[in-house]
């Protein structure tokens, strides 16, 4: 049985762009995958707390010497990172926020990036770790940025991935969102996710 995990950070829950599409991809997915189990993290709804010192103390501590906040802080950051090791296919729905992720999705790509478990440095450079699997990514935007040059958001996503291990991303775009045209580019975004062959 297959295993997917959809990773929200839209502020709107179910009513955000993103999620939307998300959803549309993964009713195609359960369709091909009857038996497939949907994982859900939703940044927004459970939202994951910055990456801080006390977050640092935490996962330093010996494991017998953590005080209960600090259990708490380690069981989270090993519940996110086991989510994403036993998914067989990811699923990013990622708005762009003040021309980058929203916070809420750099919090958990904060805790998923583990020196050791998700990725290692090596005398040749940083190697990741997780097995490569396929990445769906539904970037979501008000404006154009693709064109222009512009992107810090996916480029960013992207190289974090890869820097994890996980290099099989496909990105489908809906730009313009907050612009006159936004039906056509969310019908647009629609039919090249609906053109995508899903593992
Ligand atoms: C707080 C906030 C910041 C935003 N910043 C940008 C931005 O920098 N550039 C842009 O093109 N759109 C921006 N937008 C618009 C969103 O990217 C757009 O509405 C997108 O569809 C939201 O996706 P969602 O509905 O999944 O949250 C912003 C929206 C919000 C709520």
């Amino acid at each position: 049985m297959k295993t997917l995990l959809h990773v929200k950070s839209s502020i709107f829950g179910d009513d955000g762009q993103s999620v939307q599409l998300a959803d549309r991809l993964i009713k195609r997915w359960l369709q091909q995958n009857p038996e497939g189990q949907v994982v859900v993290r939703d940044l927004a709804a459970e939202p994951i707390a910055h990456f801080d010192m006390q977050t640092i103390a935490a996962l330093s501590a010996e494991a017998e010497q953590r005080s209960p906040e600090q259990q708490a802080i380690v069981a989270l950051s090993d519940q996110l990172i086991t989510e994403l090791q036993e998914a067989d296919v990811l699923v990013l729905a990622a708005p762009m926020y003040n021309f980058a992720v929203p916070s809420q999705l750099k919090a958990w790509f904060d805790q998923i990036a583990k020196n050791g478990v998700t990725f290692r440095y090596t005398e040749q450079g940083p190697v990741g770790l997780l097995q490569d699997r396929p990445v769906y990514v539904l970037a979501t935007r008000g404006g154009q940025y693709r064109e222009a040059g512009l992107d810090f958001q996916v480029p960013w996503i992207k190289l974090i991935l890869g820097f994890v291990g996980l290099k099989q991303v496909e990105v489908v775009y809906a730009e313009g969102l907050n612009m006159a045209g936004a039906d056509v580019a969310i019908e647009q975004a629609r039919v090249e996710l609906d053109a995508l062959t899903l593992s």
